[in-house]
């Protein structure tokens, strides 16, 4: 096998989370600011609550103050509107995170619209969102972001590349989109979604695929170009009885059917996921040290 194709996000986020320790160390040598994380979970959403868990970890590990506020599924719309607001305030935090999703009576783009956009680590601010897209200086989503780190630590050339991106989600598919559409990626993008016709037609002209609908296993060795990067945002329980746990986790792409056509790709898990975490802990650093908003 060679393993000179898997692009290994679990080691470079490894990299990048010991960059910004050390980042972190200057800042409070030299500014004396420790950067302040706060997480709101509501409810009893068992991968929210794993995915809060290790934003938490990974705080501790860097030298991050953080919060988390676990807060029960009746909590009210305004209570949570009131937290918010203390948070917004509150001169030690520098990043808030409200997991999602919320519970169906509270409504989502309230939630985030009442979070300062100074504050959104998420990048899911409308301030945010509006600035990505017209390439001014804001916070980026951490998904896409930490893909294109990947991109960009893996010496892939993105220039001029067609770039197809299946899924348009707020959180991934649309901020991808924007991304590569940047001078600094300089690609030809297109974005695929459930009403696209004949899918294949396009992902088997991308010189790089970024898998992000939700389907295990939906990309196949056919529908992709010799020599694509493939780049798989999906994780997926499958039912499994062959091992003890009685599931695995697989992603959008059928990795071992197209792994021999590829010139590279993510692995499920251990690829993108590892690099959310990474750059949901960068746009906090550069909340705290004032890098992006004055
Ligand atoms: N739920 C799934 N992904 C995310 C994320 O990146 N941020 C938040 N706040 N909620 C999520």
């Amino acid at each position: 096998m060679d393993s000179g194709k898997i692009i290994d996000g679990k080691y470079i986020s490894s990299v990048i989370k010991d960059e910004i320790r050390e980042e972190t160390k200057k800042l409070l040598f030299e500014r004396n600011i420790i950067p302040g994380l706060a997480f709101i979970i509501v409810g009893e959403n068992a991968a929210s609550k794993v995915y809060v868990n290790s934003k938490g970890k990974a705080c501790e590990e860097i030298g991050f103050h953080s919060i988390t506020k676990a807060l029960p599924e009746t909590t009210s719309e305004s209570e949570l509107l009131r937290i918010i607001n203390d948070f917004n305030a509150d001169n030690s935090i520098h990043g808030i995170l409200v997991q999602l999703p919320l519970p169906e009576h509270i409504n989502e783009q309230k939630i985030i619209e009442a979070i300062d956009y100074k504050k959104d680590v998420d990048g899911f601010h409308p301030q945010n969102v509006g600035r990505l897209s017209i390439g001014q200086k804001c916070f980026i989503p951490c998904t896409p972001f930490g893909i294109v780190e990947l991109i960009k630590r893996s010496n892939v050339d993105t220039n001029g590349k067609n770039v197809v991106v299946i899924g348009r989600s707020n959180i991934v598919g649309k901020p991808m989109a924007s991304l590569f559409l940047r001078k600094d990626l300089n690609s030809t993008v297109t974005i695929c979604h459930s009403a696209t016709k004949d899918i294949k037609s396009f992902t088997s002209e991308a010189d790089i695929l970024i898998a992000a609908i939700g389907k295990p296993e939906f990309v196949k060795s056919d529908m992709i170009k010799e020599g694509a990067v493939i780049i798989d945002v999906g994780i997926n329980r499958i039912s499994d009885n062959t091992i003890p746990k009685g599931y695995r986790l697989t992603g959008d792409v059928d990795y071992n059917d197209c792994y021999k056509k590829v010139s590279k790709i993510t692995p499920v898990p251990g690829g993108v996921g590892p690099m959310t975490i990474a750059m949901l802990m960068k746009n906090t650093l550069s909340s705290a040290s004032k890098s992006v908003y004055e």
